[in-house]
């Protein structure tokens, strides 16, 4: 394993406000997205609302240092022929690629979900690498509901983490590890807090067993935040201080960076939040974004699959990427958003 080489590419994910660009959607998923704005998902329109938030110069020159592609996308060209990842790195940002194959329903625990992927994964690490990949991910489903999640749940995926994950380094590949619990339920705050806790617990107990070098990874978790079908919502101030509660019990401090999904936040929760944590400081991690809808869903709609469109949909990535770089370095303010 090549530890500095990890290190300095962990580092540059979470350097100076930068944050992460989640373009990962598996087919199925990006179909969601584009039925949403009536536009047929081809091969070709993927590309063309891609590569139209990969050409958005400020954006990824500034406030985005690397993109999680699809396997789809890590291979796909700029309709003027350009490989994609090309325009990630001429504008000093990372590609990565996401590796895992998708949460399963988990065999005898109803209501659970179990990542798969880890069969071949040595042999296609290597081939990411050889096309630029320079970090991965890998996301595990954990559900809250009246008695789940169950240990067998938190172990198995916490399980196929670690050995994700120590099977990147051997690629010299910075794994994200996300245990993304889920916001969905009527649970309270306190019952996204227990559960973080103890999928984060089980993580680090066992990427410390596959003996998995911390430094050179990257944490993607959820925020403790309370279910979105529960009435009583805890404030800005509250997610912020049970996170950051969280993570100062589990998350070692070896730990370079913590990227943050944004599960189904609003954009401006998703960016309010994190400014809140990094106002709040004193932290021994860097703290940043890896936002998939929460920095797409204003572009996605602006776009809405027409090419006139094009300047004012990069405008709105442009817009929140910025955002979110304040809100990393806690200099985000609400007036920002015009
Ligand atoms: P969201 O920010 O839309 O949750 O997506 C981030 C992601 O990559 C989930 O795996």
């Amino acid at each position: 394993m090549n530890k500095q080489a990890l290190e300095q590419i962990a580092h540059a994910m979470v350097t100076n406000g930068k944050g992460i660009l989640a373009a990962d959607e598996s087919t199925g998923t990006i179909k969601k997205r584009f039925d949403s704005i009536d536009v047929t998902s081809t091969e070709d329109t993927r590309r063309d609302y891609r590569e139209m938030l990969f050409r958005t110069d400020e954006a990824m020159r500034e406030h985005i240092s690397g993109v999680i592609l699809f396997d789809e996308t890590i291979r796909q060209k700029a309709a003027d022929g350009t490989p994609l990842t090309q325009l990630i790195t001429d504008a000093g940002s990372l590609p990565g690629i996401k590796v895992d194959a998708g949460a399963k329903a988990m065999a005898g625990h109803t209501g659970e979900m179990v990542t798969e992927g880890l069969d071949g994964l040595r042999e296609r690490l290597s081939e990411y690498h050889a096309l630029g990949a320079k970090f991965a991910k890998w996301r595990a489903v954990i559900n809250i509901a009246d008695g789940l999640p169950s240990t067998a749940c938190l172990t198995a995926n916490t399980h196929a983490l670690a050995r994700y994950a120590a099977l990147c380094q051997e690629a010299e590949i910075v794994p994200i590890v996300e245990p993304e619990v889920i916001m969905d339920g009527a649970h309270t705050v306190e019952r996204c807090y227990e559960v973080t806790s103890a999928a984060l617990t089980a993580l680090y107990s066992q990427l410390g067993e596959q003996g998995v070098y911390l430094e050179g990874t990257i944490l993607k978790p959820n925020m403790i935040v309370s279910g979105t079908q529960n009435p009583v919502q805890a404030g800005i101030e509250q997610v912020a201080e049970m996170t950051l509660d969280c993570f100062h019990k589990c998350v070692p401090q070896a730990v370079p960076g913590i990227v943050f999904l944004s599960g189904g936040q609003s954009d401006l929760d998703a960016t309010a939040h994190l400014d809140a944590m990094n106002k709040i400081g004193g932290l021994p991690w860097k703290l940043s974004f890896s936002y998939g809808r929460a920095l797409q869903a204003a572009p996605l709609k602006a776009w809405s699959g027409k090419p006139e469109n094009i300047a004012s949909a990069q405008a709105a990535f442009a817009h929140r990427a910025k955002m979110n770089w304040l809100a990393a370095q806690g200099t985000w303010s609400a007036n920002l958003e015009g």
